[in-house]
């Protein structure tokens, strides 16, 4: 299955990524989590990309395509992949038509995750992340089981994100509003995209996720 999660900053794409991730044993590409990599590891693109992504605004789409193109070749996305946060420009939707069409293949299914703009904000300002593997929780919507040990790998240690301030929200959802919104006609035209309302709790929204990629309807 290849599909691509699309929605505004803290609407749930990471969460549900990794949801399905487990449920169809296919990669979840987030290009955030990419780009967060390089920056910690100190490689060039992440110098390039520290103060940009810091900013809220969003990185060239020359460094991103890149990125996406490199990881599209690698042999755990042959059965398939869910793109998290990729495409987010008009520009990075026609590249990836082109990536696709070069490899013979084609998306099965497009998903907009829509949330309320104020659950948004507190939604991101409340989250942090386990530092070993990388699952998302929240301050109050979305705690581990056992406080300070992670559900999934029992790790100690977690991080909140430099972006994740309230004052960069805000360009972040700008940068959303103005340049990955428009394409979502353009997803809309071309069939199997579906919007999926994202204010119900994680695994009800997950199931309204799974529910429209296996064609049933509730
Ligand atoms: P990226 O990492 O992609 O961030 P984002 O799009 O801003 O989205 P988030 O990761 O903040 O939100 P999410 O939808 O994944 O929500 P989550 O599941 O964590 O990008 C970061 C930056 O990198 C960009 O600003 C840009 O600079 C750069 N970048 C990345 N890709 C790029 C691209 N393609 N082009 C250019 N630049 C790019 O959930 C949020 C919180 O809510 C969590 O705490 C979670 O536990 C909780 N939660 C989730 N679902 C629910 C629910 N249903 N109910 C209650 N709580 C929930
Ligand atoms: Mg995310």
């Amino acid at each position: 299955m290849r599909l691509i999660l699309l929605g505004p900053p803290g609407a749930g794409k990471g969460t549900q990524a990794q949801l399905l991730m487990k449920r169809y044993g296919i990669p979840q590409l987030s290009t955030g989590d990419m780009l967060r990599a390089s920056v910690k590891a100190g490689t060039p693109l992440g110098v390039e990309v520290k103060s940009i992504m810091e900013s809220g605004a969003l990185v060239p789409d020359d460094l991103i395509v890149r990125l996406i193109s490199d990881r599209l070749g690698d042999s755990d996305c042959l059965n398939g992949f869910i793109l998290d946060g990729f495409p987010r420009t008009e520009a990075q939707a026609t590249s990836l038509d082109q990536m696709l069409s070069d490899r013979g293949i084609s998306l099965d299914c497009v998903v907009s995750i829509t949330v309320d703009q104020r659950a948004l904000v507190d939604r991101i300002v409340g989250r942090f992340t386990c530092k070993s593997c990388g699952i998302g929780y929240h301050d109050t919507l979305n705690r581990p089981r056992v406080d300070g040990v992670c559900d999934a790998c029992g790790g100690k240690e977690f991080f909140r994100r430099e972006d994740d301030k309230a004052e960069t929200v805000v360009a972040r959802l700008t940068a959303y509003i103005q340049q990955t919104a428009p394409i979502i006609p353009y997803y809309k035209e071309k069939g199997r995209f579906a919007e999926v309302n994202g204010m119900g709790e994680i695994d009800v929204v997950q199931e309204l996720i799974v529910n429209d990629l296996e064609g049933r309807s509730k």
